[in-house]
Formats: structure tokens, C-alpha cells, sequence
């Protein structure tokens, strides 16, 4: 007799792992099919930021979702490394979010007035106050945001403890298998093909980061998913040079991991899958970072490297079920924020499976359902 697990999940990246880890918890029996290794693509190229605040201020779904999810990690963090032993590396040192003239200083404090309504604890820093708490930053800055609340973390390691961790709550996992295509039985969904042979589930979850959008098109599903490479890169200088993660709009961090390295993002090209670290990539992360930390002239190389980050023109993700086909749910296009949004995400499609989401989170969960990437699409959405 065939074997049919309870979910299957297509894609075992941090998103994948998440809401394997959940589905696990509650008994389920969870298969995760990786095409590559697990965690191996977006999910370790991360930087590992938290920064709910830091990177969110548009869209204000967006921030009650990321500010819901900011506030599991201390929780989750705490069950994961119980469980699997693997250190997370969670930084509560906040964020300083910086501008250097007068012009991005005024955009600055308005988002101060906006974020203070989220949480009290976000307040604008003089450039007097940043140069106390961090005296080996440019004294060329007109000042800060500071959020104590945007932690940080090892991103790998986040991402490996909720495989690990849905691993001992009896998940399977099957890596080098692609899923080529899905098996339906008229409107249903019933299981994948894989490279590896086919597998059968009541729920499929395509959770294939910024692949999502190639594999729903096997379901008759076209949605704005596209590619935004990143690329970072590590040093290791001699003692802590910052203790807050230095962000700045224009893209550039600075995260003092708590190993002692000190990882330097990122750059940004979109429509591009290529994986590779390109030397004008790397020549801007460092001109850009020496130009904020001097200091890091004596810092150790250690590494560079690239990711792809699963975006949908809007910057939300896309949590939901298929339009058409039932048992078929999509988790993907979690951008610059998958990270972040981990926690989240494992609970919210647990929540969906299962029927058990809250009133006010089911309303704020409809927000990130896929028809508004339907509608893209018929609007004529080109990318
Ligand atoms: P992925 O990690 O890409 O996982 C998808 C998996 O699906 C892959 O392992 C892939 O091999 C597999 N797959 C694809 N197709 C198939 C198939 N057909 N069959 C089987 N498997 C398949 N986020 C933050 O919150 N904070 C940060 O500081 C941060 N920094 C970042 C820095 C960089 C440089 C980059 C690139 C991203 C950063 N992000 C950050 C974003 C974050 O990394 C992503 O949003 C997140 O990792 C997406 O997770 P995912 O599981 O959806 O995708
Ligand atoms: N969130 C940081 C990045 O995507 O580079």
C-alpha cells in the first residue's frame, strides 16, 4: 500500500523547515523534498537581521505580521536549541538605523514619530549619543534610529535548528529530489513527481523560495515570484568594533555576530539567479562598510558569498491555499525578510491546516493570500 504522509513539503529552506517543525509538533507526518541540501540557498546567505522596524514602514500588514513574529524568537529560540543543541547566536542589541545628512535624517525622525506608535522603546539618537554607544563609527553621521527590539542571528543556524528540530519530532527529510510536477486526482491535490520518484500527501506546501513561481506553473498557477541576488560578505576584525547592527536605507548593514565575526550586506540585483560573487559586489559592501567603520582596515577575511531572495513586486509574501486545487498551499516570496518572518510563517500555515488561527489573525493572515498575485497577473504584471 502507498504511503501517504500527512504534508508535504516542497522546498527545505528556512520557510519549509519552519512549518515543518510546527506540523511536526503536532503529531503530523511531515516529509521535506530539497532539491539540493537543506537550507542551502536564501536561507544560509542571510545576514540574519530581525528587523522588524528596521526594514518595514510601507505596508502595515507587513509590520503587525513582522512584529508578531519578532516576538516568538525568544521563545522559539529557547525550544529549538532545547531540542537540537545547535546554538542560534540571538543578539539583543538592537539597531541603529543611520543617516548621513541633513535630508535622510529629517525621512529618519518621521519613521521614529511611525515606529514609537509599534513599540515606545524606538527613538531618534544625536550624533553626539551614537558616537558614545558606538565610538569606532564615522563621526561623519547626522544621527539615528535606534530600535532595541530588532535582534540578530545566526541565519544558518536558525535554519538548520527547525530541520533538526522537525527531524526529531519525526519529519523525514529527502534531499538531491526535485519536484518535477504534482499528482492531482480531479481537484485535488494528491501528491509529486520527483527525481527521486512520486510521494503522496493530503497537503502539499510549495515552499521553494524564489523557485516557488517555476514549480506552481506545474499547477496551472502563475504568480509574481521573481529573483533579487544578494550578496555579503564576513571579516573577523581583531575585538567587537560595534555591538548594535548598523542599517542603512540604502541598503548596507553591518551585523556583529555573536561568534565575532561581523557580516557585511548587501547588494541587490533583481532577475537574477545566478549564484556567483561578482568582484564589483564585493569592492562596494567594503568601500561602503569602511567608509562607517574605519577600523575594519585590520580585519580578517573570511568569506564571501550570494543568495537569491524570493520576492513578488510587492515586497509581501505569499501565504495561502491554491486557487483551484484543494490540499495545494503556497508559502513563499518572503523577500528580504524570511528570516524574520520564519516563526510566523511555521505558525500560520499550522494555523491554516488545522483551522485553528485566532478571529484577528485570520483577517490580518487574508492580507497575504494569493489573489492579489492573481490579479497582478491579469492586470498584466511583467517582470
Ligand atoms: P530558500 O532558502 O531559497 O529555500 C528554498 C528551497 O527550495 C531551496 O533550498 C531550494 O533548493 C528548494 N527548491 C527549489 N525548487 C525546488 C524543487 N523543484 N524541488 C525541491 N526543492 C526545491 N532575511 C531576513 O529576515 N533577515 C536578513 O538579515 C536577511 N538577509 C539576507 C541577506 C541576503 C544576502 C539574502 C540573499 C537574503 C536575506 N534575507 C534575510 C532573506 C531570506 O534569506 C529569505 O527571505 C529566506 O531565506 C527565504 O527562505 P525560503 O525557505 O523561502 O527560500
Ligand atoms: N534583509 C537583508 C537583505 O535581504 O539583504
Amino acid at each position: 500500500m502507498k504511503k501517504v504522509y500527512d504534508v508535504i513539503i516542497a522546498g527545505g529552506g528556512i520557510i519549509g523547515c519552519s512549518i515543518a517543525y510546527q506540523q511536526a509538533k503536532l503529531g503530523k507526518q511531515v516529509l521535506i523534498l530539497e532539491k539540493r541540501e537543506l537550507c542551502s540557498e536564501a536561507s544560509s546567505a542571510a545576514a540574519g537581521m530581525l528587523g522588524a522596524q528596521a526594514e518595514i514602514d510601507e505596508n502595515l500588514s507587513m509590520l503587525k505580521l513582522a512584529l508578531k513574529s519578532r516576538a516568538m524568537f525568544p521563545d522559539i529560540i529557547q525550544e529549538l536549541e532545547d531540542l537540537t543543541g545547535i546554538s542560534i547566536g540571538l543578539v539583543n542589541e538592537g539597531m541603529i538605523k543611520i543617516a548621513w545628512d541633513d535630508v535622510e535624517a529629517e525621512v529618519l525622525k518621521k519613521q521614529v514619530r511611525f515606529h514609537k506608535e509599534w513599540d515606545g522603546q524606538v527613538r531618534w539618537m544625536a550624533q553626539a549619543e551614537i558616537c558614545e554607544r558606538e565610538p569606532h563609527l564615522s563621526r561623519g553621521l547626522a544621527g539615528g534610529m535606534l530600535i532595541p527590539n530588532d535582534g540578530q542571528l545566526i541565519a544558518p543556524n536558525l535554519a538548520r535548528a527547525f530541520a533538526v528540530g522537525a527531524m526529531a519530532r519525526g519529519a523525514v527529510v529527502l534531499e538531491g529530489t526535485e519536484i518535477e510536477d504534482f499528482i492531482f486526482d480531479k481537484e485535488s491535490v494528491e501528491g509529486v513527481m520527483t527525481s527521486k520518484g512520486s510521494f503522496y500527501g493530503e497537503t502539499v506546501i510549495a515552499a521553494a523560495g524564489a523557485w516557488t513561481g517555476k514549480l506552481l506553473k506545474k499547477a496551472d498557477l502563475e504568480l509574481p515570484i521573481f529573483p533579487v541576488k544578494g550578496e555579503c560578505l564576513s571579516v573577523i576584525p581583531e575585538g567587537p568594533l560595534i555591538r548594535s547592527t548598523i542599517f542603512s536605507d540604502s541598503g548596507g548593514y553591518l551585523v556583529p555576530k555573536k561568534d565575532g565575526r561581523l557580516i557585511i550586506g548587501a547588494t541587490s540585483y533583481e532577475n537574477e539567479f545566478n549564484p556567483s560573487v561578482s568582484f564589483g559586489g564585493v569592492r562596494m559592501l567594503a568601500e561602503r562598510a569602511y567608509k562607517l567603520l574605519p577600523q575594519l582596515a585590520s580585519a580578517r577575511w573570511e568569506k564571501a558569498w550570494a543568495g537569491i531572495r524570493p520576492q513578488t513586486g510587492d515586497g509581501l509574501p505569499y501565504i495561502g491555499w491554491h486557487p483551484a486545487y484543494k490540499g495545494l498551499f503556497i508559502a513563499a516570496g518572503h523577500y528580504r525578510n524570511g528570516i524574520l518572518l520564519s516563526p510566523i510563517t511555521g505558525k500560520m500555515v499550522s494555523d491554516s491546516i488545522e483551522g485553528t488561527a485566532a478571529a484577528e489573525d485570520k483577517e490580518l493572515y487574508r492580507e497575504f493570500e494569493i489573489e492579489r498575485g492573481l490579479k497582478k497577473v491579469q492586470e498584466g504584471w511583467i517582470r
